[in-house]
């Protein structure tokens, strides 16, 4: 695969790590298409959780799922991700395998509506309470619309902070792009 941008280069090193029946969570489905990958790459075994606040982009990803996948095998919450640990069942605790998250607002949409970091490290801690050992988080940041660049510092600052036998944080950027960076982090839970 031809990882031309953050999110396929995520998407290439997921394919490495993921089998299908794996579990995950989209924490920001937006339009769907993170979500499409990860249901495909879970099949009829595996199961995704998603989450958007945006009634436009649950709708949007449920029609793009049910076009474009079979089986059935995702559930989406009209919710912020801040909320992911009432809403996810308590059998699927600790057996998470991967946690994405596309930070920032929804293509073709109102550029206001942004994740924010107060919820977006709420969500961070309980993705890493969510994940089974060996599991991945990856979040894909952008600093370059109002708000990015505190986000951008926000979550860097928490992931920088972990523990480092408890998980392995890697950042990749896009060195030569010109204009405002394109992170993201992948933490691997021991
Ligand atoms: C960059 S877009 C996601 C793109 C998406 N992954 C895709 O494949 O199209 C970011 C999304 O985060 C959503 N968002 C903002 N705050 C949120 C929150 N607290 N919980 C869940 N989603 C949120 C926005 O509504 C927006 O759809």
């Amino acid at each position: 695969m031809i990882s031309n941008n953050i999110l396929s280069f995520a998407k290439s090193v997921l394919c490495e790590l993921l089998e299908p029946g794996c579990i995950a969570i989209d924490a920001t489905v937006g339009n769907g298409y993170d979500t499409v990958f990860l249901s495909e790459t879970a099949g009829a075994d595996g199961h995704v959780f998603g989450f958007d606040i945006q009634e436009e982009a649950v709708k949007q990803t449920e029609q793009r799922l049910n076009e474009e996948c079979r089986p059935q095998n995702w559930t989406i919450f009209h919710s912020g991700h801040e909320n992911m640990l009432e809403l996810i069942p308590a059998e699927f605790h600790g057996r998470i395998d991967v946690v994405m998250f596309n930070l920032g607002f929804l293509p073709g949409s109102d550029k206001t509506v942004i994740t924010k970091s107060a919820t977006t490290l709420v969500a961070i801690e309980a993705s890493l309470g969510l994940l089974t050992r060996g599991g991945l988080l990856c979040v894909a940041i952008y600093a370059g619309h109002p708000g990015g660049d505190e986000e951008d510092r926000a979550v860097r600052e928490y992931c920088t902070a972990l523990d480092y036998h408890a998980y392995r944080v890697i950042q990749s950027e896009m060195i030569n792009k010109p204009g405002y960076p394109i992170r993201m982090l992948f933490v691997t839970k021991l």
